[in-house]
């Protein structure tokens, strides 16, 4: 097991927001987030990444641990910060350095990589994701598409664990989509294991094997794409189903 979160609670302002999440995921495989607006599906993946810091639940990643309930070491900090990487809604890139700049800059500032060896990889990643042509480019000069292209590519290249996606794709017109999203699967056929959250049910279909939903910050089911898209169990999961369904 790769992944293993126990009883995760997180309040703001005195508003629980997500009120004891618990699921694992093994190494290799894909986890599909879905749920209504506010249920708690951004604070859940921050969380992951020590971005949002729960008060409560126990957080083990590939064979680092963190105790929410207890004080956490800046050490223990770091060891499970660097098992992830987010894929954010908006890109996040640096808008003042090119697209290797910004591919390199985790590898080099951060992992003390050498910076011949950071370019030499940052190129490879890149022409993964059909960006070779616009390494030199600043991502003003790319579509939503490409700077999310160059987004998954920087998460990559800081070669972690855990992959993880927050809605990578819905900020992008509908014609840009298909590329990102063609790029998340060959990297789950090639073995990352991965977090995502997305409304993308085709996606989750092909790709997760396994989705949850989250219900205002309760994980009211989760199965395989089959059971719970096919066979959900609750009415709030059938009502939010047809719900984006029906959305195009
Ligand atoms: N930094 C914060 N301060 C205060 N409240 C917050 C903060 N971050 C999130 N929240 C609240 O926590 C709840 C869950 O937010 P979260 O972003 O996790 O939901 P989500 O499922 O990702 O929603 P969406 O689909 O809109 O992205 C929301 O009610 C939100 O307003
Ligand atoms: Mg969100």
């Amino acid at each position: 097991m790769l992944l293993n979160v126990k009883n995760l609670q997180k309040s703001f302002g005195g508003r629980r927001i997500l009120n004891g999440i618990d699921f694992t995921l093994d190494e290799g495989k894909v986890l599909v987030l879905i749920g209504p607006s506010g249920s708690g599906k951004t604070t859940t993946l921050r969380s992951l990444n020590l971005l949002e810091r729960p008060e409560q639940g126990v957080l083990q990643i590939d064979g680092d641990e963190v105790d929410f309930s207890k004080p956490v070491s800046k050490k223990t900090i770091r060891a499970i910060r660097r098992k992830s990487a987010m894929v954010f809604q908006n890109y996040n890139l640096f808008p003042h350095k090119t697209v290797l700049e910004n591919v390199i800059e985790g590898p080099v500032m951060v992992q003390k990589t050498a910076k011949e060896k950071a370019v030499d990889n940052a190129r490879k990643i890149l022409e993964r994701v059909g960006l070779s042509d616009f390494l030199d480019s600043y991502p003003h000069q790319l579509s939503g598409g490409q700077q999310q292209r160059v987004g998954i590519a920087r998460a990559v290249a800081l070669k972690p664990r855990l992959l993880l996606f927050d809605e990578p794709t819905s900020a992008l017109d509908p014609e840009l989509v298909g590329d990102v999203l063609k790029v998340m699967k060959d990297l789950a056929l090639e073995g990352w294991t991965m977090v995502v959250v997305t409304h993308e049910l085709k996606f989750a279909e092909e790709v997760a094997d396994k989705v949850l939903f989250l219900d205002q910050g309760t994980i009211l089911e989760q199965g395989t794409p089959d059971e719970l898209f096919g066979h959900p169990k609750h009415e709030r999961t059938r009502q939010f189903l047809s719900r984006i369904m029906n959305k195009v």
